[in-house]
């Protein structure tokens, strides 16, 4: 209950000492920017912005404490001393819940005693976790460092693939997921498997916009019933790994919950399939489970982590999300857990992929990273688990939500942790804009030219609705989507993108179709196909 001195308010958790000022670009000088680089939003030079939404990857920004880190990284070549300190706040952060060592302040304040440093951070051994130490992480590697998730996708399915595929080349493998993200997706097929996507049920229910702070209906969750089908109606042997993202990027950036994880986990062990995290934004997931999961609300992030954590055989990762760092990505697996096991018929899994992650990122101690970006991440584990943070981070993102809702915008409701989505089939209902028109993108064009706002399609274009089959569109949803960089914008920015989003959305039908004017066929052709907006 409010007493008379609660303020319902928010406390403010940070405070700022660098500012970035934004240029004053003139709508004629965008208009020239929006021709000369074909109106493609990857294309577009981010200087010249006001405010960008493009991506929440790699764009926070860093703390204080990250920053004093950076100055303490190392760029040997061979095992600089960040790489002990990351793995060890890798096990800190996934395995430990509140028991943390934090072997970082070993560094961080200047340790000077060889022995303490040998025993506490250089010579520690581990095993049956996901980062093993000492001599096992030379035995059996299980931890890979990558310059970015997409780098320990590929770096996964190009290992295994041709070991599964060893008797038959022709054999037909799928990697179900609750939603795959596109690269994960893209790498999947360049490798020769299926992606398949279980999308929750309730993806695309309605929900009322007062409720949002109060209930969440997990829409990010795998659909576990057609998860059982499918495995029982294909074979379990097609199913070389099940995987599942928190949160579903794909799936608006809606949260898993907890009791969803455990469910995919049974039928993982029921079949021996190993269980992947794309662990993506686990901290923003596990403020979620905290926040609307019941049994949570008096655990720590840390505890629910590792209980998240506990259920699987291994992840892959972008730490570029979640807050963490602007670059770094990782895999990892349980020792001598599923995964192991199953792949290393012919010689241990660990040494495959350690010997490709030599050949293509760098050697392991680095995985393409500097020793600084080592630092940075190391240092950033223990800055986004921090409650206060999180509640901001989310709480902005609702504020976003709720905002653009209240003046009648459709957005997808609840939000989920890094991103609002606009539903445009709803946007521009009433007018005669067919989804072959890229509604969506016309409106980014606007919103860019008009505003400097940068903000993404994700629906008919980037998915290339009309260079696929009737059967491959029905999963293609309609979206733009605003990703929220975390601890760049306050208030004021939100309230400058809603005001321009509103203005749009009560002129909708002014907003162009658009033409793709070069490139409709290229792969991948949302970073790289040329646009035109037709104005009437
Ligand atoms: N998995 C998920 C769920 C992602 O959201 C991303 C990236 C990746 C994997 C790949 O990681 O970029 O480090 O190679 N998502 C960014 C985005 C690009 O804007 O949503 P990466």
């Amino acid at each position: 209950m409010k007493s008379m001195y609660d303020l319902d308010v928010p406390i403010p958790s940070k405070k700022a000492h660098i500012v970035r000022n934004i240029k004053e670009v003139s709508q004629a000088q965008r208009e020239t920017l929006l021709k000369e680089t074909e109106y493609s939003m990857f294309s577009f030079p981010a200087d010249m912005l006001i405010l960008d939404f493009l991506s929440d990857s790699g764009t926070s920004t860093m703390t204080d404490l990250q920053w004093a880190a950076i100055l303490l990284g190392d760029e040997s070549y061979g095992r600089n001393r960040g790489y002990y300190i990351l793995l060890d706040a890798i096990r800190d952060t996934f395995e430990r819940g509140d028991q943390q060592k934090k072997v970082i302040n070993l560094i961080l304040s200047g340790e000077t005693n060889v022995d303490r440093l040998m025993n506490e951070l250089y010579l520690t051994s581990f095993e049956g976790g996901f980062v093993n130490g000492g001599v096992h992480q030379l035995k059996r590697p299980n931890a890979f460092l990558v310059p970015q998730g997409r780098c320990a996708e590929y770096l996964l399915f190009s290992t295994i693939a041709p070991l599964l595929k060893r008797n038959n080349p022709k054999d037909v493998f799928y990697i179900p997921n609750n939603g795959h993200f596109d690269t994960t997706e893209a790498n999947i097929r360049a490798n020769g498997f299926q992606p398949v996507n279980f999308f929750s049920n309730n993806l695309l229910e309605d929900f009322p916009v007062e409720k949002i702070s109060l209930k969440n209906p997990f829409k990010g969750n795998m659909d576990v019933d057609g998860l059982k089908k499918f495995i029982e109606s294909k074979g379990v042997g097609t199913i070389p790994l099940i995987y599942l993202t928190i949160t579903n990027n794909t799936a608006a950036g809606q949260p898993v919950s907890m009791k969803n994880i455990k469910e995919v986990r049974d039928v993982a062990n029921k079949f021996d399939i190993p269980l992947f995290l794309d662990a993506c934004r686990y901290a923003e997931n596990a403020y979620f489970i905290k926040e609307f999961e019941q049994g949570y609300k008096n655990k720590s992030i840390p505890t629910i982590i590792m209980e998240l954590f506990s259920y699987v055989d291994g992840f892959t990762i972008s730490f570029k999300k979640d807050g963490l760092a602007n670059m770094g990505g990782g895999l990892f697996f349980r020792d001598q857990g599923v995964f192991h096991r199953k792949f290393s018929e012919d010689g241990d899994i660990g040494i495959k992929l350690k010997e490709r992650q030599i050949l293509i990122f760098g050697n392991d101690s680095y995985g393409g990273l500097s020793g600084r970006d080592i630092m940075a991440l190391a240092a950033g584990l223990y800055e986004v688990v921090k409650e206060s943070y999180l509640k901001e981070r989310i709480t902005q993102v609702r504020d976003f939500a709720t905002k653009l809702s209240h003046n009648g915008v459709p957005v997808v409701l609840p939000p989920g942790g890094h991103a609002i989505y606009i539903n445009v089939d709803k946007f521009f209902a009433g007018t005669d804009m067919k989804i072959n028109d890229f509604g969506g993108v016309g409106f980014a064009i606007e919103l860019l030219r008009y505003y400097g706002i940068r903000a993404c399609e994700l629906g008919p274009f980037a998915f290339e609705w009309d260079n696929k089959t009737p059967k491959e569109r029905e999963g293609i949803l309609n979206l733009i989507r605003f990703a929220i960089p975390r601890n760049v914008y306050n208030t004021d920015h939100i309230d400058y993108a809603v005001a321009a989003v509103t203005e749009l959305y009560n002129n909708k039908e002014k907003i162009p179709k658009v033409k793709i004017s070069r490139g409709a066929k290229l792969r991948l052709r949302h970073f790289q196909s040329g646009l035109q907006p037709i104005y009437k």
